[in-house]
């Protein structure tokens, strides 16, 4: 929470005052774990009222409580102020039952779990309880969104909007369109993204789109380097933090994507391409399969202490015990 700086106007006017997102007013948001409470925080900020739903009252518990934490920091920050915070949570409503959540809803956001079989299955049954205007947007990472389209009978309706981590701050939105996406719901989704403050960038279904095209093949060869014993955890994240002007290392950004997010996004990639150079680095999979996830699982290229923000190499990977 670093960077960010609020839109001073939260009602819901477009940056060139045309009311095309007027339409948008009750927006569902499917899943609140890490992505779906940031979108659903943005949204409640900005005068939207949220559908937030998840399969179970603890999820929705712990979802609602980080929005809450979330916007104490802006508060601290001066970007917010307590009335806004009580009048943004005042418009959550939070939901355990989808054909509740999405009654009256104009736009759902999907930002559930990264699994392909669940995605469908949820589109489905968004596409059954949905109103017939209402768009479906999914935040998927590199699932694709003309394969998702495809299982629902409103595939000009469907489209990508991938925010980013951690979604009250960064300014991106990629929007992708399917392979049948309609002109009118990708101009409708790019006009939200603005009245959040948000800078939407269009681009087309492929696999990863642009942003994990490019973002994974550079961590799996930041990971290929550790695994080969070219450099150790620091100095491979020190080299592209000063030498590149990255905020953040790659194996420091993957511990805190999710390694098990980055190996299933190289898989598409792989998968997708059919092209040997997106094959993930084997000490990848191997630290997927044995549970190191990173910040998640508290241990990936670092070690994680609750309550701590020194960056830690793993002991794994201390003292050259990475080279083979
Ligand atoms: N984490 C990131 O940095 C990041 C960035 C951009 C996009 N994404 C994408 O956003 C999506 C969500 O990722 P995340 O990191 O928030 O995951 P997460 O694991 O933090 O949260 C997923 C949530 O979905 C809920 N869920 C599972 N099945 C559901 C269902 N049937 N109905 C409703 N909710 C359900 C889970 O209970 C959980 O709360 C994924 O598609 C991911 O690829 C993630």
């Amino acid at each position: 929470m670093s960077t960010t700086t609020l839109e001073p106007k939260l009602e819901k006017t477009s940056m060139n005052g045309s009311s095309t997102t007027h339409e948008i007013k009750t927006i569902a948001v499917i899943g609140a774990g890490t992505m779906g409470n940031g979108i659903c925080h943005v949204f409640a900020q900005h005068g939207y009222k949220v559908h937030l739903m998840d399969v179970s009252q603890e999820s929705l518990n712990k979802g609602l409580a980080v929005i809450g934490k979330n916007m104490d920091r802006q508060i601290q920050k001066q970007l917010s102020t307590e009335e806004d915070k009580a009048a943004a949570l005042a418009r959550i409503t939070p939901f355990t039952n989808m054909q509740h959540a999405l009654l009256n809803t104009d736009l759902v956001v999907e930002a559930a779990t990264e699994n392909i079989e669940l995605k469908l299955r949820i589109f489905q049954e968004m596409d059954q309880h949905a109103p017939a205007h209402c768009i479906l947007a999914t935040n998927t990472s590199s699932i694709s969104i003309t394969r998702i389209a495809s299982h629902t009978k409103r595939m000009g309706k469907v489209i990508g909007m991938h925010f980013m981590n951690p979604v009250p701050v960064m300014k991106l939105v990629e929007v992708i369109n399917g392979y049948a996406t309609d002109a009118s719901t990708t101009n409708a989704v790019i006009e939200l993204s603005k009245v959040l403050g948000k800078v939407p960038c269009v681009v087309n279904d492929y696999p990863g789109f642009i942003s994990n095209r490019i973002l994974m093949p550079m961590i799996n060869e930041a990971i290929l380097s550790l695994q080969e014993g070219v450099a150790g955890v620091e100095e491979i994240d020190t080299i592209m933090k000063l030498g590149m002007a990255h905020p953040m290392g790659p194996l420091q950004l993957a511990d805190f994507i999710g390694l098990d997010t980055c190996y299933s996004i190289m898989n598409v990639l792989h998968m997708g391409f059919g092209n040997q150079k997106y094959a993930p680095a084997t000490l990848l999979a191997n630290m997927v399969q044995a549970g190191f996830l990173g910040v998640k699982s508290g241990e990936g290229f670092y070690k994680y202490t609750p309550g701590s923000k020194e960056l830690i190499v793993s002991e794994r990977f201390a003292n050259k015990k990475w080279q083979q």
